[in-house]
């Protein structure tokens, strides 16, 4: 019969390994593995700023009724203003708000798939765990472009650059818009204009993925490079998410951007976009969009939250910081200097599965296989600990 044909799915890693690390009654444990910002306390806080804004949405709000395929487009508005600014291509963008980024990621994959079947994917090597099962599950095809240089743990980019000499107009080349993930290696500015040269001569389609402004350097510093794109190519697509800048992990808040060669063109795949949606959720969730609209549009909350992440970047910048001096003061040595240049929430140690097996199991250390760890988790009291495994694992195996 027809629901017999089943077996069970694969775990998703990163949430099983969360749900491991919950059940393990080690004092010690730390959990550096799924990507959420927490503070001295281990607590991932609601932010001022949404705080305020339900509350003032609490007296004005007097319906639920359904909005548009698009939903809020006063959010979509004011999340283009805040991701591209006043530069020409605004003009010619179109968004849909979406079920979060990953919402975006699969919308905009399924556009893609619609207007050219055959289209491959370049992801970074390595990228987000759930960029390469989207595209595929969209039916596109998937292809890696250097990225992570094992040996000085930052940026390949004479790599990527020799990589993306083959991507072509029917190519779609995706590059995160800041604090990387999962490496923390971000393009550098120069690294930006190569790849905007690239994308202006060889015509294939950029893909920017912001899921972090602001936690890099500062919300305008996060998107330099990417408004440096933005202003010189013929098109380019976003996928943007509200859930770590706004702290809305769980109302899924995000947003699909289209710039196409004309405001026409724009428009038309909009309209493709919103098909896709009307036949899997019709419409995106509204509280989180509402909340960041309220925020964006009342100068007073917008400064609040401005200044919020201001704080949740500084904080994660001292974490970095510090565990690099940890370090550095137990190993006598500067290998591990680079977690310092990395951006955003997450670094690669270059560490292999196994040693990030022995952290899991013998010291209660919970990252990713690919060693990923989440700096923006960890609690200052935890970083002697941690640094001083990560020595342990990096002698003994
Ligand atoms: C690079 C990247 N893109 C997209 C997402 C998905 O974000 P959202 O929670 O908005 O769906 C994440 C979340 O971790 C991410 O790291």
């Amino acid at each position: 019969m027809i629901l017999d044909n089943l077996t069970n799915a694969t775990a998703d890693p990163i949430l099983s390994m969360s749900v491991a690390c919950k059940a393990d009654n080690n004092p010690n444990k730390v959990d550096l593995g799924i990507g959420v910002y927490r503070d001295e306390q281990g607590h991932t806080p609601l932010m001022q700023a949404i705080k305020m804004a339900q509350e003032a949405l609490t007296q004005e709000q007097d319906t639920k009724v359904y909005l548009g395929l698009a939903g809020n487009e006063s959010f979509n508005d004011v999340m283009m203003d805040l991701l591209i600014g006043a530069g020409a291509s605004r003009g010619r963008a179109v968004a849909v708000q979406t079920p979060g980024a990953s919402g975006a990621l699969r919308l905009l994959a399924d556009v893609i798939k619609l207007s050219s079947p055959d289209a491959k994917v370049w992801l970074s090597d390595l990228s987000y765990a759930n960029h390469a099962p989207i595209m595929k599950a969209a039916g596109l095809q998937v292809r890696y472009y250097r990225y992570f240089d094992p040996k000085t743990k930052l940026v390949d980019s004479s790599g990527m650059q020799q990589d993306l000499q083959v991507a072509k107009q029917n190519d779609v080349v995706l590059l995160h818009g800041c604090c990387h993930n999962p490496t923390g290696a971000d393009l550098s500015f120069t690294d930006w204009q190569a790849v905007t040269d690239m994308a202006q001569r060889q015509g294939f389609l950029p893909f920017i993925d912001i899921a972090y402004q602001g936690f890099g350097q500062g919300l305008d510093e996060d998107i330099k490079g990417f408004r440096y794109l933005a202003e010189r190519v013929e098109s380019y697509i976003v996928a943007a998410s509200c859930s770590k800048n706004f702290g809305l992990y769980r109302e899924r808040t995000g947003l699909a951007i289209v710039v196409g060669k004309t405001q026409q063109q724009s428009n038309a795949i909009k309209s493709r976009l919103l098909e896709i949606a009307r036949t899997t959720y019709t419409m995106p969730p509204d509280h989180g969009a509402a909340l960041v609209d309220k925020i964006l549009r009342t100068p007073t909350l917008e400064q609040v939250w401005r200044d919020e992440v201001t704080y949740m970047c500084a904080r994660v910048n001292t974490i970095r910081q510090r565990l690099v001096t940890a370090l550095q003061q137990k190993s006598g040595t500067h290998n591990f200097d680079f977690i310092g240049q990395h951006r955003g929430m997450f670094s690669v140690l270059g560490i292999t599965p196994e040693q990030a097996q022995v952290l899991r199991q013998e010291h209660a250390i919970y990252l990713l296989d690919s060693g990923r760890i989440n700096v923006a988790g960890i609690q200052e009291r935890q970083i002697d600990y941690i640094a001083e495994k990560l020595l342990v694992v990096g002698k003994t195996s």
